[in-house]
């Protein structure tokens, strides 16, 4: 394996997954996940988690279908550390990328990803892996992305603020994809995932929608979680302010500018951490992220 191919977790590390996801899948999104996923009911299931990253997904699997043996193949040994510590014996990992996988024909239930599939350079590649690791019967089910999530701030002085600072983003994914030489033509948002899975001969094949709609007004969570989660975005953008900065320099934008959004930025995070309950029902910032669900079976 090239090591030097798999750090995802220097684009997107631990601490950025958990800020990012913190209120993703509420308990609707867990009911219809236990429904669309019913076959993981059945006692002994061996199922497969392609890419767990910092093991956001793999902790919703294990507490929504308890009897399942699960193994998860993540290629980045940073998230492999971090998936041993959390989830110990719970969990067998294999450090490898899916496109190459030295896995066992036939040998899984079910294979499961989670924001990945959108990621990868191939998705036909990496789906005739999943095909060929699952048992005749066996399930297939990716879970990925949809645009036009977006993140609404209260003013625009404060919108326009986080999307100049997001630029940093875009820059640091082009850098990466320059080094990695991956620059092939692709769109990840164009992808049709059902036809992925009918090119890859998979049958049965049903799609679902979620979409996460997270006010921070919200009556869904409670003040302290709020609050919990405040103090980790800021601790967040405080770590990566240096690293943020230098990115954008390098990228031709100008110092003014860059230090003006983060005054805006931390003005507005400092309010939030300080914030009482009553008035925290006046803020409405809103994020949305859509997902699409994805089930084959091999035939
Ligand atoms: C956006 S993260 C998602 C992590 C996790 N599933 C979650 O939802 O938080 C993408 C994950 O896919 C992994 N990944 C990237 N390329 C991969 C490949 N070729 N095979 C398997 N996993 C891969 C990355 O290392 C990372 O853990």
């Amino acid at each position: 394996m090239n090591k030097t191919k798999h750090d995802w977790s220097k684009l997107q590390g631990v601490d950025k997954i958990t800020v990012g996801r913190y209120f993703e899948y509420d308990e609707d999104a867990k009911k219809l996940f236990q429904k669309w996923f019913s076959f993981l009911q059945k006692p002994n299931i061996n199922v497969l988690e392609i890419g767990s990253g910092s093991g956001f997904f793999t902790n919703i699997l294990l507490n929504l279908f308890d009897n399942i043996k699960l193994t998860c193949l993540e290629p980045d040994e940073t998230f492999v550390e971090t998936l041993k510590s959390r989830f110990k014996n719970r969990i067998k990992i294999v450090n490898e990328p899916i496109e190459t996988t030295t896995l066992p024909s036939d040998s899984f239930d079910c294979t499961i990803s989670h924001i990945v599939v959108h990621n990868l350079v191939d998705p036909i590649i990496a789906l005739q892996q999943m095909s060929r690791v699952v048992k005749s019967k066996g399930k297939i089910i990716t879970i990925d992305p949809l645009p036009a999530s977006r993140n609404y701030y209260p003013t625009d002085e404060i919108t326009k603020a986080f999307d100049f600072l997001e630029k940093a983003v875009r820059y640091k994914c082009m850098e990466r994809q320059k080094i990695k030489g991956d620059m092939q033509p692709r769109n990840p948002w164009n992808y049709f995932y059902p036809k992925f899975f009918e090119d890859v001969g998979l049958k049965n094949i049903t799609s679902h929608g979620w979409t996460s709609v997270f006010t921070i007004s919200d009556v869904r969570y409670d003040f302290s979680e709020k609050k919990k989660w405040f103090k980790l975005r800021y601790d967040l953008a405080k770590k990566e302010q240096a690293n943020v900065k230098v990115l954008l320099l390098r990228n031709g934008e100008k110092e003014t500018e860059i230090d003006d959004a983060y005054t805006v930025v931390f003005d507005y995070y400092e309010k939030l951490l300080t914030i009482t309950e009553e008035d925290l029902k006046q803020i409405h910032e809103q994020e949305i992220v859509h997902r699409i669900i994805t089930i084959g079976e091999k035939s």
